[in-house]
């Protein structure tokens, strides 16, 4: 099948690529002008320079594409040049999903985020539901994935705590840490994405994606810290510390944390994984045993 990409140089996006070619799939990546170096090439690989907020010139890379998939996605803001949670998680998927319909492209599947719903208190929740919404009524043979927190080699979340573990003799966590999360593989997430180009019968749903356990922020810190060969010691800030602190810091795109990230780790992150498993017939792994294949001990 000949699929549409976008997002392919990102984290999600390299090792979908790479799953859809051993597949077998021909892959025409929309790529960013200056992005293209970020791409190892592959044979089966076509680049299509271009960007989901350019409505006009998307069209016409759409076709000849039996699927598109979109994973384009933004975690920060940065307004002053245009990179809003509303233009990438809405009006570019929005863009796909109209080429794609003009096209007659009769596959697409959607990143979404878990707790993409109505009335969500972030920003980034509200317009991944927003996409949602779209592509519901668009007309397009949807899928429709939410994942929790992804792990795999090259995220930035656990690879940040893991330098923070290492380098810091005291490990920030905001509030009382037992707000859950439901880590999930990356490697499970990119499968899901490729076998659902061959199941009609994911046609029409959304599937909550998340690991196959539901892990208290301090136990991901000591799960980490296990992998290390470290204890980890935690010193909490309470939230009423933390949130003018982050609003007054979150404009240096070096602090780790925005209002908005504050937002979604408090009202934490979980739901229900079974029928993801369970449909698209894939082996859970578990946040201990997929860290450990990437977070080592050192010294
Ligand atoms: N990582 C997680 O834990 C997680 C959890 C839940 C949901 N998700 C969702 O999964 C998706 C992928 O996340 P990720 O972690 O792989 O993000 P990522 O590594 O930041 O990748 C984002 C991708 O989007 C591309 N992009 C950004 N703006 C674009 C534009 N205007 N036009 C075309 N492409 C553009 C980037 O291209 P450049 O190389 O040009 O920047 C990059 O390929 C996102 O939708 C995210 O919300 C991720």
């Amino acid at each position: 099948m000949k699929v549409f990409l976008t997002g392919a140089t990102g984290f999600v996006g390299s090792q979908v690529l790479q799953d859809l070619l051993e597949k077998g799939h021909q892959v025409r990546c929309l790529v960013r002008e200056g992005s293209q170096g970020k791409l190892r090439v592959w044979e089966g690989v076509e680049i299509a320079v271009g960007d989901v907020l350019g409505p006009e010139s998307l069209r016409e890379k759409l076709r000849g594409c039996q699927a598109a998939i979109y994973l384009v996605g933004i975690i920060r803001e940065f307004p002053r040049k245009g990179i809003t949670f509303d233009r990438l998680h809405y009006q570019g998927a929005r863009n796909v999903m109209e080429a794609a319909n003009e096209q007659e492209v009769s596959r697409f599947l959607h990143m979404s985020a878990l707790g993409a719903r109505a009335g969500a208190p972030s920003c980034y929740h509200q317009t991944k539901y927003m996409a949602e919404e779209y592509l519901k009524e668009s007309g397009l043979a949807y899928t429709i994935f939410r994942p929790s927190v992804i792990f795999g080699p090259k995220d930035e979340f656990v690879n940040l705590l893991a330098r923070m573990i290492q380098k810091a003799p005291l490990v920030p966590v905001v509030g009382d840490g037992k707000y859950k999360l439901q880590p999930v593989a990356l490697e499970n997430v990119s499968q899901s994405f490729v076998r659902a180009l061959e199941m009609p019968e994911t046609v029409g749903k959304a599937y909550e994606v998340a690991g196959p356990e539901k892990l208290e922020y301090n136990q991901v810190l000591d799960i980490i810290g296990e992998a290390l060969g470290r204890r980890v010691r935690k010193l909490h800030f309470p939230l009423s510390l933390m949130r003018p602190l982050v609003a007054g810091l979150e404009k240096f795109p070096s602090f780790p944390l925005t209002r908005e990230q504050l937002i979604m780790l408090q009202e934490e992150n979980v739901g229900d994984e079974r029928p993801f498993f369970q449909d698209f017939g894939i082996v859970p792994l578990t946040f201990r045993e997929g860290i450990a294949r990437y977070i080592k001990r050192r010294g």
